[in-house]
């Protein structure tokens, strides 16, 4: 009660909120800047997503409060020992470097309410509630910029346990602090996490903000929160999770997706481990996976994926014109799991090679991709079930090979590049591509062509005997002049 009334004078008291409510019924466009700060996302296709709080402390998973019901105040208690003393914001960022990660994405708070920033509006953060005393958010935006990598914040906005009227999810209540009920999420929404979401903005100055779990969201409120952030930094990349789970992306009506965009939504969360059949035209979109398998640090988790399969996967977004958020969870010292981190190095090696066929690619037109072995948690199409269970996040699709495209620019031309994961033996053979092809190579070794013909719509190439990289070997086809 005592609560409420704390949190209810602070709304009384807040003089910003009438204005901000007249400025929510008013539609945000796009701005100039908003458009000019999207071509980045494009490009980067790779990032480096963090699952890191409290919750690494029992390294039973970041949903850890929530299943074991655990009360607030014994939750909190965890903050006492929380101090991750190997932390360190360059090493983090190196490894996202290394990784060929363009952008890194970190959870600035998730559901469990405890934020990883100096927070003047609760004090359930890193820098009151535990001995460490630092604000990550802002160590780790100072040196992703030193390194010219983007870096943006999660943010669970509509899903708060330790914060009253912070959830209205049907599990969402175990201890009578949380306050349930519509005007109690209303007050939580204005009085923690829209100042929340300032306050990390200004310390983070992030390129984007990812939302999550949109738990008795409407489109109002999304106006209202998208109005604070663009009031403070206009040109935020923000996802859907605003307003739609994952989960329900792949089945947005036209007139869903029209009012996401009308609202300032800038690109598509798709479901969590799941690469889509198919995707929105005229839509930015991301899809994020876990590197083992979970998303905060669980100890007991040790599937690590391979780098191999992660190149695939990174490939199989980008052939559908995405980008690829891949998760990490570091422990309660503050380290990223090592054996994570031999995985990504192998996918830095080979993007270094192969990263043309990546960075600022488009989605390829030959949509057929390279034959595809299909498996359990695969649809028929090749595209990746949902998740329901751990485990299902590692039944990905394999192909044989599959396609990324570069228009012509000036200076270049328009490319197609064939990401070949099983090496045939002698002839490479793709049907569909219409275009007459002028050259022929691969990334690792450009200056020595590679012999081909194009007979009654069948491209075929001639290939070395051996792959010449384990993980997959690209094959660059150049248009040839006056296509
Ligand atoms: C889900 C979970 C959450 C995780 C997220 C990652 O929405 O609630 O724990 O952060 O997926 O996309």
């Amino acid at each position: 009660m005592k609560a409420i009334f704390g949190i209810l004078t602070a709304l009384l008291l807040t003089p910003s909120l009438a204005s901000a409510q007249d400025a929510a019924s008013q539609p945000a466009a796009p701005s100039a800047q908003q458009a000019a700060s999207a071509e980045w996302w494009r490009e980067a296709k790779f990032g480096m997503f963090i699952h890191w709080g409290l919750y690494a402390e029992p390294a039973r998973g970041e949903w850890v409060m929530n299943s074991e019901r655990i009360p607030i105040a014994e939750y909190k208690k965890l903050g006492a020992n929380f101090n991750p003393v190997k932390f360190n914001a360059a090493e983090w960022v190196a490894v996202a470097k290394a990784a060929g990660m363009k952008y890194i994405t970190i959870t600035s708070k998730h559901h469990d309410g405890f934020a990883l920033f100096d927070s003047a509006v609760s004090d359930f953060n890193l820098v009151d509630a535990t001995p460490f005393k630092r604000d990550v958010i802002k160590e780790l935006s100072e040196a992703s910029a030193k390194e010219g990598i983007k870096f943006g914040v999660y943010y669970s906005h509509a899903q708060d346990w330790s914060h009253p009227g912070g959830s209205m999810a049907p599990r969402g209540y175990w201890d009578s602090a949380q306050i349930k009920g519509k005007e109690a999420f209303e007050t939580y929404l204005r009085t923690i996490s829209i100042p929340q979401l300032k306050e990390v903005i200004k310390i983070a100055k992030p390129s984007h903000i990812w939302f999550d779990t949109p738990i008795g969201m409407d489109a109002g409120y999304g106006r209202e929160i998208v109005q604070a952030i663009r009031s403070v930094k206009p040109d935020t990349l923000l996802n859907s999770r605003l307003l739609y789970h994952g989960k329900q992306v792949e089945a947005l009506k036209p007139d869903q997706l029209a009012e996401l965009k009308d609202v300032g939504v800038d690109f598509l969360s798709y479901r969590d481990c799941t690469i889509p059949a198919e995707t929105f035209p005229g839509w930015k979109w991301e899809t994020c996976m876990t590197l083992n398998g979970a998303w905060g640090f669980n100890k007991r988790d040790q599937s690590w994926k391979s780098p191999t399969e992660v190149v695939m996967m990174l490939s199989h977004v980008a052939s559908k014109g995405g980008n690829f958020l891949l998760n990490f969870g570091p422990t309660a010292e503050g380290e990223i799991p090592p054996a994570g981190v031999a995985v990504v190095k192998q996918v830095g090696d080979w993007l270094r090679v192969n990263g043309e066929a990546i960075y600022g690619t488009y989605a390829s037109d030959l949509k057929k991709t390279g034959a595809l072995e299909s498996g359990p948690g695969v649809n028929a199409d090749g595209s990746m079930k949902a998740a329901g269970g751990k485990r299902q996040a590692h039944a990905t699709p394999k192909f044989d090979w599959l396609a990324t495209a570069r228009p012509a620019a000036p200076g270049g031309p328009a490319k197609i590049y064939l990401h070949v994961f099983k090496w045939p033996a002698g002839q490479l053979e793709v049907k569909g591509i219409t275009g007459k092809v002028g050259k022929a190579y691969l990334l690792s070794n450009k200056s020595t062509p590679l012999m081909f013909s194009q007979k009654d719509g069948v491209f075929s190439v001639t290939l070395p005997k051996n792959a010449p990289d384990p993980v997959a070997s690209v094959v660059c086809l150049e248009w040839a002049s006056g296509n």
